[in-house]
């Protein structure tokens, strides 16, 4: 009988955790159809052309970045512009150094789930439009940017894998550092992104 009731209440608890839960059933409402725009994909396979041994292609899941509370504390939506940093005014990308590059140059919108509707907001460019793997040459800008990181002296030249690592481990070793149980790979934990899937 007890057992019978533990597996009632679990049962239960699924139903609210997947069931009843309204993120779930609205999951269409909630992708980032465009209406003017061009809207994004739901999930992304990165690193498929990988020319190094590690680099084992990625599945990155669009929409639960861009619409859950994926910040580094739990509690809010990351802002388009914190990963497309370029596609945000210059001023507004000089809020956060070492930023200072909008595309393109004179650009006045900001990319949000908003924006990315109207079809007057810039075309969203990839991440390796600029940061193009190690030794090719960027679709955009005649090589590939390079940043001086705070406390180093040498500029680092921000590949495809350096400024991916940068921006998503980068979150995710915050994340791992500011809560317990975030199922975000840390920098570390490679191959729980490059699952070769
Ligand atoms: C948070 C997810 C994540 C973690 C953790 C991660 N990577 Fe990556 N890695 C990526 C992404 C995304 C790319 C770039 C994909 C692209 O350009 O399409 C990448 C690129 C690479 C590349 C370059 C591929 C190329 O284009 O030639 C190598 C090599 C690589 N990673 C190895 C590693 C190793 C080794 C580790 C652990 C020390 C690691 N990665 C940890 C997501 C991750
Ligand atoms: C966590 C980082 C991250 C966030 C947050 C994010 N994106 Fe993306 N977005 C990506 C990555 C990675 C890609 C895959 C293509 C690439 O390599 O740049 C992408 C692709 C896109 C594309 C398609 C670009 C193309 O030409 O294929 C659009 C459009 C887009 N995102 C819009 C948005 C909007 C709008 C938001 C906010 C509601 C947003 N993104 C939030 C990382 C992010
Ligand atoms: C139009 C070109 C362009 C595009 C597109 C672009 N970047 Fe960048 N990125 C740059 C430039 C240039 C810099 C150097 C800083 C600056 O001038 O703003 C940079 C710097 C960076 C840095 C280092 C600075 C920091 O804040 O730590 C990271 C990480 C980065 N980019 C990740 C990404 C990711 C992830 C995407 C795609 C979602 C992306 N970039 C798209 C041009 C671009
Ligand atoms: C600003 C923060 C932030 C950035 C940037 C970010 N992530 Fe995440 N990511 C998270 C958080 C938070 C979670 C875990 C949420 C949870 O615990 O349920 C996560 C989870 C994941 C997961 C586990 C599966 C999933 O979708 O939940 C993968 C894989 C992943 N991220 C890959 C990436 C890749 C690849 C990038 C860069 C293109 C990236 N992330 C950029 C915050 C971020």
């Amino acid at each position: 009988m007890k057992l019978l009731i533990v597996i009632a209440t679990f049962a239960c608890y699924l139903c609210l955790a997947c069931g009843f839960n309204p993120s779930t059933l609205n999951s269409g409402s909630a992708s980032l159809t465009a209406e003017g725009g061009k809207a994004p994909k739901d999930e992304y396979k990165l690193a498929t052309d990988s020319k190094k041994a590690k680099g084992l292609p990625v599945t990155f899941s669009h929409v639960n970045h861009a619409t859950k509370n994926y910040s580094v504390d739990g509690t809010k939506t990351i802002g388009c512009a914190e990963c497309h940093h370029t596609e945000q005014p210059a001023a507004e990308a000089a809020k956060h150094p070492p930023l200072a590059t909008a595309y393109p140059a004179d650009r006045t919108a900001t990319l949000t789930a908003e924006t990315v509707k109207d079809a007057k907001t810039p075309e969203v460019q990839t991440c390796r439009a600029c940061h193009a793997q190690d030794g090719a040459k960027p679709k955009i800008g005649t090589e590939i940017p390079s940043f001086t990181a705070e406390g180093e002296s040498d500029p680092t030249v921000l590949t495809n894998e350096e400024a991916y690592h940068r921006n998503c481990a980068g979150c995710h070793d915050a994340a791992a550092d500011a809560r317990k149980n975030v199922k975000a790979p840390t920098s570390q934990q490679c191959t729980d992104c490059h699952t070769g899937k």
